[in-house]
């Protein structure tokens, strides 16, 4: 009776372990969160914001009527600046910013504040315009101001 309650014990806890270790690689693996700021009447935003899913984030947005509050907060000077400014894992990515970039960002977590796209380029993601597609670059700003380019199209 007792060896039979000391293995019930044991199968008991190593289901429970298991059971934590799966809410564990659950929480590892969970979609990145991303804050996306934009103006109430952006469609660009839109688009960007459905790319975004499409590539696993999850996103909450959230209409401001002024802008430049939220771009001020984050040093996103004019030169910097496009249309929405989202906020991920501590960082901004300002503009129509590849998902793929913002995962390398993540991933790699260089010593920056954030990645802009300045401006709207056609043929970001989120400015398709039929096969147009403008050369463009994606830059990092880090704390000092330097601006370097992250990766380019
Ligand atoms: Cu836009
Ligand atoms: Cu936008």
């Amino acid at each position: 009776m007792i060896k039979n309650k000391t293995f019930i014990g044991i199968i008991f806890s190593i289901v429970i372990s298991a059971f934590g270790g799966f809410i564990f690689m659950q929480s590892v693996n969970a979609e990145p969160e991303m804050t996306v700021y934009k103006s109430p009447t952006c469609g660009c935003c839109g688009k960007w914001i459905t790319h975004m899913e499409e590539n696993g984030f999850k996103i909450s947005a959230v209409d401001l009527l002024e802008m430049n509050i939220i771009k001020q907060k984050y040093g996103i000077n004019r030169e910097l600046a496009s249309c929405h400014t989202a906020v991920v894992d501590g960082y901004f990515v300002e503009g129509h910013v590849p998902a793929d970039d913002v995962k390398r960002l993540l991933s790699e977590k260089p010593d920056v504040l954030g990645l802009s796209v300045p401006g709207m380029p056609v043929g970001s993601p989120g400015m398709e315009m039929g096969d147009r597609v403008d050369n463009y670059s994606v830059v990092a700003i880090d704390k000092k101001g330097n601006i370097q380019v992250f990766n380019q199209y």
